[in-house]
C-alpha cells in the first residue's frame, strides 16, 4: 500500500479457519461485519468510500454531511483523506462536518480539545471551508448548552441529516459520549461521563483529576438518522465490547447495540478486534471447521480450560459435551490427538531463550547453533524490556549470548513534574556546593535550571495546558536513561556499549499524540539491526498500550526488517520474537516459546523493574489498569505458569511467553 498507510504493521494472528458455507455466524452478529488484516487497510477503505460520496455529491453539485470522531480510531481515516487531498487533489470544498462532542468545560486551543484534535489531523491539512465544520462549544456557559444542543440538532435535520457517520466504540460500548443508559431517542445535549470512561481518557490527561467530567455529545438519535454509519474498531482491547456490541441484545446498557436496528450500519475492524466474535473464539460452536493442526491444538486447550481436565484426561465425552464431536470424528479419538497437542505444548517450555547448544533443536523453539548468539531486545519505553522480559533477558545474558538493550524512545512524557524537579534541584546543589558558577559550563547549567523551574511554575499555575520545554524533557529522559541503565544492569547486562538509546523522532512531540512514524525512525533502527546483525530480535507485541507507542515501535522494527530482507543473514538468520507484558499476554494457543523460572529468578527480575522510579506507585499514563507494573508483570507471568500447570504440564513459579513472527 502506498502513502502513509504503508507504515502498520501485520499481525501475526493465526489465520481464521477456513469459512465454510455452512457457518451460522451470521445469526449471531447483528450488524454485518467487515475485517481487515490491518487498521491501515481498513481506514483506507473508509477513506475512499468517503471520498466516493464526496465525489459524487460534487457531481450532483450537492454538500455531503459527515458525522466525524475523535479518539484514536479515525486517525489513519484523517491521514487518509490528507494524503488524497495532497496527493491525488480530493477537495473538501462541498463537505460539511459535524462532530460527535467535545468535553465540557474545553477550551477549543487546549491540547485535548477535540476542537485541536480535528484541526490537527484534518481540517488544517485540507480545503474544507471553517464556516461548514461544526464541533460542540465546549466554552459556553452551563445555563446556554441546552439551546446550543437544540440548535445544533436542528443544523443537522436543516441539512437533510448525516450522510455518512464515523463512529469509534468505547470500553463502555459509548458511541459518541452516549454512555450507559443513554436512550434511543436521546437528543446532543449535556452527558456525565462515565467512570470508565474518564479512566481511559486519562491517556490524554496528565493526570486523571484533570479529565472533565462532562461532554457535549451529539444524541443516538441524530446518529441513527444518518444514512449509512462506519463503526470502527482496531485492536484486541476493543475485542470484548464489539463482541457485546455486535452479538449481544439491544440494551441502553451497551449503547452500540442500538445500531444493530441501523439498516445501513458496517462494522470495520481489524483482526484483533473480532477475536471475541463467537466465529473468531469458539468457531467449532457455530458450524463445520476445517481442523487443520492450528486449529485442533487451540480447541484442546480450550477445552482442557473450559472443563478444567488437563489435556491428557481428556476423554471422548469431554469432547462431544462441549460440542467438539466433529473434531474427535476427524481425528478418530481423543487419546492421540491429546498427546500430540500435549507434546506441542510442552515443546514450547525452554529454559534456554537463545538455543540449547549440542541438543537436538528439532523440536525446540529456538536453533542449537551459534551457540552464541548476537541478541538486540528492543523496549519501546525505557522499562519494557525488564517488565515484559526481565527473567529471559537474565537468562540470555547469563547464557553467554551477546546482548544488546535498545529504547527505542526516551520515555520523557511519562514522567512527573514533581521528579524532574527534584533532579534539576540536585543539578542546582551541585553546582551551588562546588561554588563554581564562574566556571562557564556549570554556569550553563544553571540558566537551563532556572529555566526550567521558571517553566514549572507557570505550568503548575495553567494547569497541565503546557507542553514541556526541550530542556525538561531533556532532563525526564535523562531520568529514564539511568533508570533503563539501572534496570538492565539488574539483569546482568553491565557493557555500556550494549545499551543503544535510540530517541525515535516520532515519540518527541512532548505530549501523548504523538507524530506519525518516518523513515528517520526507521533509518535509526535499520541501523542498529545492520551493525549488530543479530540471531534474535525480541520486540514488543503487546499493542495495547495507552497512547500507541509499542505498535509504532513494532512497525519500525518490521520496516526496517523489510529494508534488510534481502540480506542473507536477515532473511535466514534473524529470529523475530515478540514478547508482551505490561499491558497483555498472549493468548495461550499463540506462545510458541515459554521461559519458566524460578521463584529467585522473579525476585530479580522484580527488582530490575524497581529501578525504574519515575513509574512506581502511579506512573504519570497509567492506563486502564490500576497496579503497578512489577505487580502486573507478576501476575501475568504467573498466571501462565498456572495455566501451564492446569493444562497438565509441570508447575513453574512463573512464566514469560513468546510468539515468533514470520514477517519475512
Ligand atoms: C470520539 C467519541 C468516542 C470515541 C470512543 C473510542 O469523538 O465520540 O465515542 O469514538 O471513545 O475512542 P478511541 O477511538 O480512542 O478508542
Amino acid at each position: 500500500m502506498s502513502g502513509p498507510t504503508r507504515l502498520y504493521m501485520t499481525t501475526n494472528l493465526p489465520k481464521p479457519p477456513k469459512r465454510d458455507l455452512r457457518y451460522q455466524f451470521r445469526d449471531l452478529e447483528k450488524i454485518p461485519v467487515k475485517v481487515w488484516e490491518e487498521s491501515a487497510e481498513a481506514s483506507a477503505y473508509v477513506a475512499q468510500s468517503i471520498a466516493l460520496a464526496i465525489k459524487q455529491k460534487r457531481q450532483e453539485n450537492e454538500n455531503i454531511i459527515l458525522g466525524l470522531a475523535t479518539g484514536s480510531s479515525p486517525i489513519q481515516v484523517y491521514n487518509e483523506l490528507v494524503r488524497m487531498h495532497r496527493e491525488e487533489g480530493l477537495s473538501f470544498q462541498n463537505v460539511i462536518t459535524f462532530n460527535l462532542d467535545e468535553y465540557y468545560p474545553m477550551e477549543p486551543t487546549a491540547v485535548q480539545s477535540y476542537v485541536r484534535f480535528m484541526n490537527e489531523y484534518l481540517f488544517d491539512k485540507v480545503d474544507i471551508r471553517p464556516e461548514n465544520i461544526h464541533i460542540p462549544d465546549g466554552t459556553l456557559p452551563l445555563e446556554e448548552v441546552e439551546d446550543y444542543c437544540r440548535e445544533y440538532d436542528k443544523k443537522i435535520e436543516d441539512y437533510g441529516g448525516i450522510d455518512i457517520q464515523i463512529l469509534g466504540i468505547g470500553r463502555t460500548g459509548h458511541i459518541g459520549f452516549n454512555e450507559p443508559g443513554s436512550w434511543l431517542e436521546s437528543p446532543t445535549r449535556l452527558v456525565r461521563l462515565d467512570a470508565l470512561t474518564r479512566l481511559d481518557a486519562t491517556k490524554d490527561f496528565a493526570n486523571e483529576e484533570d479529565v472533565p467530567y462532562r461532554a457535549i455529545t451529539m444524541g443516538i438519535k441524530p446518529i441513527m438518522q444518518a444514512k449509512v454509519i462506519y463503526l470502527l474498531a482496531w485492536g484486541q482491547h476493543k475485542a470484548p465490547i464489539l463482541a457485546r456490541a455486535l452479538e449481544g441484545e439491544i440494551s441502553d446498557q451497551v449503547p452500540a447495540t442500538f445500531l444493530q436496528e441501523h439498516p445501513r450500519t458496517r462494522a470495520i475492524v481489524d483482526r484483533a478486534a473480532v477475536e471475541e466474535l463467537t466465529r473468531f473464539r469458539v468457531p467449532w460452536k457455530v458450524g463445520l471447521c476445517n481442523w487443520d493442526d492450528d486449529l485442533s491444538y487451540r480447541a484442546v486447550l480450550w477445552l482442557s480450560q473450559q472443563t478444567g481436565v488437563p489435556i491428557l484426561k481428556l476423554t471422548n465425552e469431554h469432547y462431544s459435551e462441549n460440542g467438539l464431536q466433529e473434531l474427535i470424528l476427524e481425528k478418530q479419538n481423543s487419546y492421540d490427538l491429546n498427546i500430540e497437542v500435549f507434546n506441542r505444548l510442552q515443546r514450547t517450555i525452554t529454559g534456554w531463550p537463545g538455543g540449547k547448544a549440542n541438543a537436538d533443536d528439532e523440536h525446540r523453539p529456538e536453533r542449537a547453533l551459534p551457540a552464541k548468539k548476537r541478541v538486540i531486545i528492543f523496549s519501546p519505553h525505557p522499562d519494557d524490556d525488564v517488565i515484559s522480559m526481565g527473567a529471559t533477558f537474565h537468562r540470555l545474558v547469563e547464557q553467554g549470548h551477546e546482548v544488546h538493550v535498545a529504547y527505542q524512545t526516551s520515555g520523557n512524557i511519562a514522567v512527573h513534574d514533581h521528579d524532574a524537579l527534584r533532579f534539576v534541584e540536585f543539578l542546582d546543589e551541585f553546582s551551588a556546593s562546588k561554588g563554581q558558577f564562574s566556571d562557564p559550563l556549570i554556569a550553563e547549567v544553571a540558566k537551563k535550571t532556572k529555566k526550567i523551574r521558571k517553566f514549572l511554575e507557570k505550568k503548575n499555575k495553567e494547569k497541565n495546558d503546557l507542553i514541556d520545554i526541550p530542556e525538561l524533557r531533556l532532563v525526564k529522559g535523562m531520568i529514564r536513561r539511568g533508570e533503563a541503565r539501572a534496570g538492565a544492569r539488574a539483569v546482568g547486562l553491565t557493557d555500556e556499549k550494549r545499551f543503544h538509546f535510540l530517541d525515535l523522532p516520532f515519540y518527541e512531540s512532548g505530549r501523548s499524540r504523538k507524530k506519525p512514524l518516518g523513515p528517520a525512525d526507521v533509518k535509526i533502527v535499520r541501523e542498529l539491526i545492520e551493525k549488530v546483525k543479530p540471531h534474535q530480535i525480541f520486540a514488543a507485541g503487546d499493542l495495547a498500550d495507552p497512547h500507541g507507542t509499542h505498535r509504532i515501535c513494532l512497525n519500525a522494527i518490521l520496516l526496517a526488517r523489510q529494508e534488510l530482507k534481502d540480506q542473507q543473514w536477515m532473511k535466514k538468520d534473524c529470529y523475530l520474537w515478540l514478547y508482551r507484558g505490561a499491558w497483555m499476554e498472549w493468548p495461550i494457543h499463540e506462545i510458541e516459546m515459554a521461559v519458566p523460572f524460578s521463584p529467585d529468578q522473579l525476585r530479580t527480575k522484580r527488582r530490575a523493574i524497581f529501578m525504574h522510579q519515575s513509574q512506581k506507585d502511579r506512573p504519570p499514563f497509567p492506563g486502564q489498569d490500576e497496579r503497578e507494573f512489577w505487580v502486573r508483570a507478576e501476575e501475568r507471568n504467573r498466571e501462565t505458569a498456572d495455566i501451564y500447570r492446569g493444562l497438565g504440564l509441570a508447575e513453574y513459579e512463573a512464566m514469560e511467553a513468546f510468539r515468533r513472527m514470520r514477517d519475512l
